[in-house]
């Protein structure tokens, strides 16, 4: 399988789009967290972190999302060809619990991004009517958060991540507080929208299945301080369907090579 040595990788100059990180080490007081990474991310392209629990992954998009101050990093940097800043309207975050404003609508929520770019609100309010129905939530526009399932709630806050026109989405375990067969569901949401609107996709998780399926490379961390053990090129075709692929032997063999990785990555 192609894997890349971690360092090997040629990193992209700064492009919009893209991600690069050189040699970045973090440092939280004397707790050395992340540990001479090095990752490019060409535009377009849907990447993910995995990682056991503690080794960094929070970290690392905090970083690349300018949240973390410049005196706990080290190494060379560009976040869509610019060095991290906070505010950065090239980027969209998206948490694990993407809190909904309750007192705002489905349509509200999902133009809430927009709305505070300033974006002018009949294009904002198209845009978002157009993301609510291609994330299967046509029907529910006036729907209030406390009257949506953990799902949909989820399916609002895709539709707000990709209603702000960001080229570079950051996602913290997006699908990590869903059942099994309702992540399932919102991962072939994810995968249709970032075919049809060619973002930079950096996703981070610590289930493989959902790495392995959803990413054109896997990116394997160590157990604390993080280090890059593998980068495995995920050659499955492309449009997908992750809830076909559980069935697709290239897949599970996919699969247990990136466990291979993350093993080799536990012990120290
Ligand atoms: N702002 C911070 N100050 C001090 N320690 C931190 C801070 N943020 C994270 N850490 C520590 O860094 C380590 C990695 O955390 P995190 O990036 O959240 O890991 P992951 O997301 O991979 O589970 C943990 O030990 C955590 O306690
Ligand atoms: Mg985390």
């Amino acid at each position: 399988m192609n894997d890349r040595a971690p360092h090997s990788m040629s990193v992209t100059s700064g492009r919009r789009g893209s991600v690069a990180l050189a040699r970045v080490s973090v440092n939280f007081g004397q707790l050395l967290v992340v540990d001479d990474v090095s990752l490019g991310v060409a535009p377009g392209e849907f990447v993910s972190i995995v990682g056991p629990s503690g080794c960094g992954k929070t970290t690392l998009l905090n970083f690349a999302a300018g949240l973390l101050p410049s005196d706990v990093i080290r190494g060379s940097y560009l976040v869509g060809g610019a060095p991290p800043v906070s505010g950065n309207r090239d980027i969209a975050y998206m948490l694990a619990r993407d809190a909904l404003c309750p007192w705002r609508t489905a349509l509200e929520n999902a133009e809430l991004g927009a709305e505070i770019r300033g974006v002018p609100p009949p294009e904002r309010r198209q845009r978002a009517l157009e993301l609510l129905d291609k994330v299967g939530l046509k029907g529910f526009e006036d729907a209030y958060p406390k009257a949506l399932s953990q799902g949909m709630r989820q399916r609002v806050a895709l539709a707000r991540t990709f209603s702000l026109d960001a080229p570079i989405l950051l996602m913290d375990e997006p699908f990590g507080a869903l059942d099994a067969q309702t992540k399932l569901q919102l991962e072939d949401v994810l995968l249709s929208l970032w075919q049809r609107e060619q973002r930079t996709v950096v996703f981070v998780t610590h289930d493989l299945s959902e790495a392995v399926s959803m990413s054109d490379r896997v990116v394997v961390m160590s157990a604390r301080p993080g280090r890059v053990v593998a980068d495995v090129r995920i050659t499955l075709g492309r449009p997908r369907s992750v809830r076909a692929l559980q069935k697709d032997p290239a897949y599970h063999e996919l699969y247990s090579h990136v466990w291979t990785k993350l093993e080799e990555g536990l012990s120290p």
